[in-house]
């Protein structure tokens, strides 16, 4: 069936600037909700994401929690259509090492198509794309095609606990829907949209080893009492084998999913060309676990990497000393069916297990979010192809993604409908490093492409 949207369209390109300030007004606010030096500013974010929400038409609620807030609104008129429920974060990953930034990260600036600051592509840019197009077509036609719920979390890169609870305990009343629309992820390449049915899971650990009751000469004690973060770089040295790659954990992947054989037959049938794909890290060798094409051990093998370390004497020239502490943190992403709180126990065991003598070692879990593939049938997620397809002018390509976002599995365990990752962002957005940005074509786009999902899926 012939789908319209041009009458919508037409108000973005008339309106797409403003979009832009107002995008640019909420990358302003430096929401990093992992550090609690920012709280005040997570918070006022919160309230500039209810505020772009009632601007736009929809019913809001500033949801409390245990946490940070979740933006909450929603726009029911149109009773005998389906609902989408729209996701997104409002927080944004710390900005260090910060020296590294061409700009201030809260200042956005436009570098040709590219606008760069925190939380440009991840999440802000993505989210904002979903809520301008909604906006768009309530200022047009006063009137949804579908009916919508946003919810908008502000800890989703620390962990997501809040809205965990909040899903749970709501157990698909509030939020029912017949999908879920996620932008929190990028497209396969420039030019070429993806729709993913996988992500990883994660598992954050922290180690602090522990010696001495204070900072030793290293020469009047070294050799004759452990040093921790000796101790430390052995610990990690076990965590995985240089060789083949493997994760040497017993039990780490015992309940691992083989890769299916389509699956590798579709990545391996991808545009992919480790040569670019290096050109574009500085690299000029790739590493990994052994028997697997880079695309399959970055979206379906296990993972065990330092994430950060610190110990000792970190400054100007040399100084001998002996720490009495040493603490590293390391992230595993997991795959389907890797359990997060089984993995910390293996890891707590074996790093255990592996300490050497002379040092107290403390393993402490930090956060955990289960691995998930999720279905892409059905007339909605039909809708979104082709809506992808209608502006970017190819299908997506269906993939998997090595990222997290923790509560996708939470949706699907308890909405039990089908979660729809349209990513708008590009492979080389930056995430989580300096100088993040989101194409302002793929925001301009990504707004086109959720009014057409919104009058596909109001046809469906
Ligand atoms: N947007 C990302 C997840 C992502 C990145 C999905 C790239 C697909 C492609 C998300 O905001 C994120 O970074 N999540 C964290 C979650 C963690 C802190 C629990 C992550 O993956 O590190
Ligand atoms: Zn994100």
């Amino acid at each position: 069936m012939a789908v319209e949207s041009s009458d919508v369209l037409a108000r973005i390109e008339r309106d797409k600037s403003t979009y832009l300030e107002e995008l640019k007004d909420y990358l302003r606010i430096p929401s990093v909700s992992t550090d609690p030096a920012y709280e005040k500013e997570v918070l006022r974010c919160a309230g500039y994401v209810i505020q772009q929400m009632d601007s736009a038409g929809l019913t809001t609620e500033l949801i409390e929690t245990e946490g940070y807030p979740l933006a909450y609104g929603e726009w029911l008129g149109a009773p005998d259509k389906p609902t989408l429920l729209f996701y997104g974060h409002y927080d944004v990953q710390p900005v260090d090492p910060i020296e590294l930034w061409r700009h201030d990260p809260f200042e956005p600036t436009e570098e040709g198509d590219e606008l760069v600051a925190r939380g440009a592509t991840d999440d802000k840019g993505q989210s904002f794309a979903q809520l301008k197009a909604v906006a768009a077509v309530l200022a047009e036609r006063g009137r949804l095609p579908v009916n919508v719920k946003f919810i908008v979390e502000g800890e989703e890169e620390s962990g997501g606990e809040a809205i965990e609870a909040f899903v749970r305990a709501d157990g698909g009343g509030r939020l029912a829907c017949e999908a879920v629309v996620v932008s929190d992820s990028s497209m396969f390449g420039p030019g070429q949209p993806s729709l993913l049915y996988g992500l990883k899971g994660l598992q954050y650990m922290e180690i602090k080893v522990v010696g001495p009751n204070r900072d030793l000469h290293s020469g009047t004690f070294g050799g004759a009492v452990a040093n921790p973060a000796n101790a430390l770089a052995h610990i990690i040295a076990q965590l995985r084998d240089s060789e083949t790659g493997k994760i040497l954990i017993p039990g780490f992947y015992d309940k691992v999913r083989p890769l299916e054989d389509w699956e590798r037959e579709g990545w391996a049938a991808l545009p992919h060309d480790d040569v670019e794909y290096m050109a574009e890290l500085g690299l000029s060798e790739l590493s990994g676990e052994q028997g697997y094409t880079t695309l399959e051990r970055a979206w379906a093998r296990p993972t065990c990497d330092v994430n950060g370390l610190w110990s000792g004497y970190q400054g100007a020239g040399a100084k001998t000393v002996l720490p009495a502490e040493a603490s590293a943190k390391v992230s595993m992403r997991l795959v389907p069916d890797q359990e997060p709180e089984e993995i910390a126990r293996l890891f707590s065991d074996f790093v255990q297990a592996v300490a050497p003598p002379g040092v107290t070692v403390e393993v402490e879990a930090i956060h955990g979010a289960g691995p998930v593939l999720v279905e892409i049938d059905g007339p909605l997620a039909e809708a979104a192809m082709a809506a992808q397809e209608d502006v970017w002018g190819k299908l997506p390509v269906k993939i998997r993604e090595g990222g997290s976002i923790p509560i996708v599995g939470t949706f699907a365990e308890v909405l039990e409908v089908p979660i729809l990752l349209v990513g708008m962002g590009l492979p080389d957005d930056r995430l989580h490093s300096p100088n993040e940005k989101f194409n302002i074509s793929h925001f301009y786009n990504g707004i086109r492409t959720i009014v057409r999902l919104l009058d596909r899926a109001g046809q469906a």
